[in-house]
Parts: structure tokens; C-alpha cells; sequence
């Protein structure tokens, strides 16, 4: 079975008059009435528990949405039961079957579901038309055409028989069951990581992050209206310890396709390992992770280019993406026109709930998050080393919201040049113009992450001297753009350092770790 490269799903405007926007305005209005009643699926059955959890949008934390149930240990059990009972007859199951269950998803989600879809990331995460269009639409399109793509290409690869033997590699799934662990802040991200495994024939428990829900119970839905069968991927929505105390010390447990904070990720690597004897397999731990992500300017930048690649790379979606613009090296050459440019995007931004397509600015996912990035503008607002320059309020009465906010340190290593914050916070430092080389040491130094970065200049020698230089600072480098927004298929993503294993969402890398190989020789 041989599936072409995908051409890239195109993305939606929603402008106005548009029977898009129409469509998502419908969407929108029809789901705020209905009450949420959102069940797991645990070997294709809906579980409900006593244990009830409303569901509020971030940016009006005054209406309720509906509810979910929470599981414990008995459900993690259960999954993981179905999960492995579900796993021979899956794997058994021919490539073009599996693969047509995941492109009739892609196709469902394109055609029948789109508005409906989008409107459960927007309601629930607080993403605006666009930043859900390309995330929860576009995006997860992407990913389900792209791998089966990708996987095809991987099974046709075979090694040479010679006269009298036959070689053969059968690319088989992992033993056992994989985790998938998955991030509030892309709904396609939630979606690739039991997918991308699934495909490759394994079995999944899927634990979704208790604020993106919504979306994740559209793409169960979905599946399951494609075909998934029964027990290939299980949705649990269980507190992280719990999940934690099971899986990890389960025999069967084969791997973790993981997107999270760093903590987390170095929290679980360190339990897989003292876990190592209660396996029947060394796990594959897969993990993108944090970043501080940079836009290094050359003197001989164009300054709307780089006012352009801030103001979108550090606030779209209020900054909560792992490749968010969070620190920025302005030459002194051009750094007051920059920030002018910057200061009057940002001063541009209206801020607010979803439902106005106008918003540019919407809330953070819940109060933990805004009081973290509440504490570090308090921290800068106190400090006589820094200076605010734009935004620095914040507001929770009615949702989570908070400025776009701009620091200027003349401290490379301040705080907030070196820790991630996931809000929408830039820190701006400028260097004197002439020290170009001795800052990208800087740019290297002075963060644990190494996810994304951009270059803007127009000097070719300073591009090929940054490229360089930063060679292992992203994973996913940007000339002349924003640190923000991979496309499948275009710029596979992933970063490494602190920022994860590189395995390359979107990509064969990344579906190599969901296969194990078994060689096959025989002889005539
Ligand atoms: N893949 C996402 C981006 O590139 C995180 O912004």
C-alpha cells in the first residue's frame, strides 16, 4: 500500500461574510447549549465514575461547559487491560486496514467535523478562530495523512537477499502497550502521539491533560467514527500520579510518547529507570519538551520582519506553545525602531474571550499557569534592572487574562532570559551592534533548552555564522520568520537539549521509535 505525499490541508480565514465563519459561529452557539457529558472510552466502552469535574473556557471561568468524569487506578487497569487484548488482532490487521482508519479520520475531521471540532478547542483552551483552525483542523489533517505517508515509505524498506537466501525486515509494533501523555496547548499534538504510535500497530492508553478534554473526546468521537477498533486507543482522564504509579511499574508497559515540561518528562525518565526490572522490554521514552526559545537579530535586519516574527512568535496563543518567541538580542543599530514597530503591533492586539473573531489576545488554560506567569511580571515590575515596556496587568476575575507584556533586561542572564514561562512574556535584551559573534555565545549559553530559535538578518555571512554557531541551540531554526508554527511535513519539530529526544513529530524519525524490527532470514 502506497499512500503519495499529502499535499498540506489548507487552511480556513474565517473572514467575515464567509459561510466558514458562519459555519463556526454556529458551532460556537450550538455548544455553549449543550452541557458537556464526557465519558472515557476503555475497550471502546464510555466509563463514567462518581467523580464529576466542570469544565469552564479560561476566558469566562463564570460559565460552565459541562462535565467529565475522573478515573483512578482501576480504570488506568482497565486500559491497560483492553490495550493489551486489543493488541494481536491490531497488529494482525493489514497495513491499507489500519492506514484507511486514520485517513477516513483526517477526512471526517476536513469535511464533517471541522467547525464542530474547532469550536471545542477554541471553548476549551481558549484558542482563537485561527490559532485553532491551524491547530485542531489543519494540523491533525496533517499528521494522520503525513504518517501513513511516512509509514508507508518505512515498510516498503527492505534489505538485499542474495542467491539462496531471502532476507526480509517485518516492521512490527512494540510488545506490550504504549502511553500516550498529551499537552493542553495543541489539540494536533494531542492527537499525533497515541495516533502516530497506533498506526505502527501498537496499543495505546492515552492520558489527555485535564484541560484540553474537550477537544481530545472530538478526536476519540472521530475515531471511533472511522473504525478504530475496540481497545486500540483508550482515553483516560486520571490524575498524573496515579497513571504514573501503575504504568510505570506495569511488565507490558513498552513505551511513553510524551509531549510536557521538562519536569515532568525527567521526573518520569528517572521512574522508567529504577522501574528497569519489573520490564519485559527496555520502554521507548519518547519526549518534547520545554523550550526558551530565541530571535537573534543581525544589524542588518529589516525591522518590520523582526517586529513581525516578536510580536507573532511570543504572543499567538498567548504564548503557550513550546516554540513560543520568549528572548529576544536586538542590535543597538536598529533596537529603538524595533521596538517601536513592536510596541505598536502589540499596543494593536485586542484582548478577550473567543466568540469575537477580533481577539487576538485570549485567556491562559487555568489559574496555576496565570498566577506562574503573574509572579514572574511581579518579579520584573520589582525590579529596578528591568523595565516593562508594554502590557504588565493581569486580570482572573472573569477569565485568565493577561497583557502581552514586554521586558527589557540589560542582564542577558536575567530570569526571564533563562526560565521557560509559557505566557505571554518577551524579554528583550540589546547588544551592542558590533558584538554580533560574542552575543550568539550568549544565544547558546544561557537557557537548558534547545527546541527553536530564529536569525533575522539580511547579511548572508551573518545567517551562515548564526547557523553555525547555534548549530545545536533548536532543533527547529528559522531564518527571517518567527520561532513559531511547523508544518507537517515541511519543518518536522522537535528540539533537544532540555527540550526532549528530537524524535521529529511529524516524521519517520519519530515512527521508527514505535517500531521494532524483527529480521527475517531464510534459506532455499
Ligand atoms: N509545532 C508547534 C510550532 O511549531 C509547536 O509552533
Amino acid at each position: 500500500f502506497n499512500y503519495p505525499q499529502p499535499a498540506n490541508e489548507p487552511v480556513q480565514h474565517y473572514a467575515p461574510g464567509s459561510p466558514e465563519r458562519a459555519a463556526l459561529k454556529k458551532a460556537l452557539s450550538d455548544a455553549r447549549q449543550t452541557t458537556l457529558d464526557i465519558p472515557m472510552v476503555i475497550g471502546g466502552e464510555f466509563v463514567k465514575t462518581a467523580k464529576k469535574v466542570s469544565i469552564h473556557p479560561p476566558h469566562e471561568i463564570g460559565h460552565t461547559l459541562g462535565h467529565y468524569y475522573e478515573g483512578g487506578e482501576q480504570e488506568i487497569n482497565a486500559a491497560i487491560d483492553a490495550a493489551l487484548q486489543a493488541k494481536e488482532s491490531w497488529e494482525n490487521m493489514s497495513w491499507e486496514d489500519r492506514a484507511g482508519i486514520f485517513l477516513k479520520t483526517a477526512d471526517l475531521i476536513a469535511t464533517k467535523y471541522r467547525y464542530q471540532f474547532n469550536a471545542a478547542t477554541m471553548l476549551g483552551q481558549s484558542k482563537n478562530a485561527y490559532q485553532a483552525e491551524i491547530d485542531s483542523a489543519c494540523e491533525l489533517i496533517d499528521f494522520l495523512r503525513y504518517n501513513v505517508h511516512f509509514l508507508s515509505e518505512i515498510y516498503r524498506q527492505q534489505p538485499v537477499s542474495s542467491p539462496g537466501v531471502h532476507n526480509r525486515t517485518e516492521w512490527r509494533a512494540l510488545e506490550g502497550f504504549v502511553l500516550a501523555l498529551t499537552p493542553f496547548n495543541f489539540t494536533a499534538i494531542a492527537g499525533n502521539l497515541p495516533t502516530s504510535a497506533a498506526m505502527c500497530g501498537n496499543t495505546v492508553v492515552w492520558k489527555v491533560s485535564n484541560t484540553q478534554v474537550y477537544s481530545a473526546s472530538w478526536i476519540m468521537k472521530i475515531l471511533m467514527e472511522a473504525g478504530l477498533p475496540a481497545g486500540v486507543i483508550n482515553l483516560v482522564f486520571v490524575p498524573g500520579s496515579t497513571l504514573g504509579k501503575v504504568v510505570f511499574s506495569h511488565p507490558d508497559f513498552a513505551g511513553i510518547h510524551f509531549t510536557g515540561s521538562s519536569g515532568v518528562f525527567n521526573e518520569i525518565w528517572k521512574t522508567i529507570g529504577a522501574n528497569m526490572q519489573v520490564y519485559k522490554t527496555y520502554p521507548r521514552i519518547v519526549g518534547e519538551t520545554g523550550g526558551k526559545d530565541f530571535v537573534m537579530v543581525h544589524k542588518s535586519a529589516d525591522v518590520a520582519v523582526t517586529a513581525t516574527a516578536l510580536a507573532r512568535g511570543a504572543f499567538e496563543f498567548q504564548g503557550q506553545k513550546c516554540s513560543a518567541a520568549s528572548r529576544a538580542y536586538l542590535p543597538s543599530n536598529i533596537a529603538e525602531d524595533i521596538k517601536a514597530k513592536l510596541l505598536e503591533m502589540v499596543q494593536s492586539f485586542k484582548m478577550g474571550g473567543v466568540e469575537d473573531f477580533g481577539n487576538f489576545i485570549n485567556a491562559v488554560i487555568d489559574e496555576k499557569s496565570f498566577d506562574k506567569i503573574a509572579a514572574y511580571i511581579d518579579s520584573a515590575s520589582n525590579d529596578e534592572k528591568v523595565k516593562i515596556i508594554a502590557g504588565g496587568k493581569y486580570d482572573k476575575s472573569k477569565g485568565y487574562f493577561i497583557e502581552p507584556t514586554i521586558i527589557e533586561t540589560s542582564d542577558p542572564e536575567y530570569v526571564t532570559m533563562c526560565e521557560e514561562i509559557f505566557g505571554p512574556v518577551l524579554t528583550i535584551y540589546v547588544y551592542d551592534a558590533d558584538k554580533f559573534e560574542e552575543t550568539l555565545k550568549l544565544v547558546n549559553g544561557t537557557s537548558p533548552y534547545a527546541l527553536t530559535g530564529s536569525i533575522i538578518a539580511r547579511d548572508r555571512d551573518a545567517i551562515a555564522l548564526a547557523t553555525s554557531k547555534l548549530r545545536h541551540a533548536a532543533g527547529n531554526f528559522y531564518i527571517n520568520d518567527k520561532p513559531t508554527g511547523a508544518v507537517v511535513g515541511q519543518q518536522p519539530f522537535g528540539g533537544a537539549r532540555a527540550s526532549g529526544t528530537n524524535d521529529k513529530a511529524g516524521s519517520m524519525i519519530n515512527l521508527y521509535r514505535w517500531l521494532s524490527a524483527r529480521t527475517i532470514k531464510e534459506t532455499f
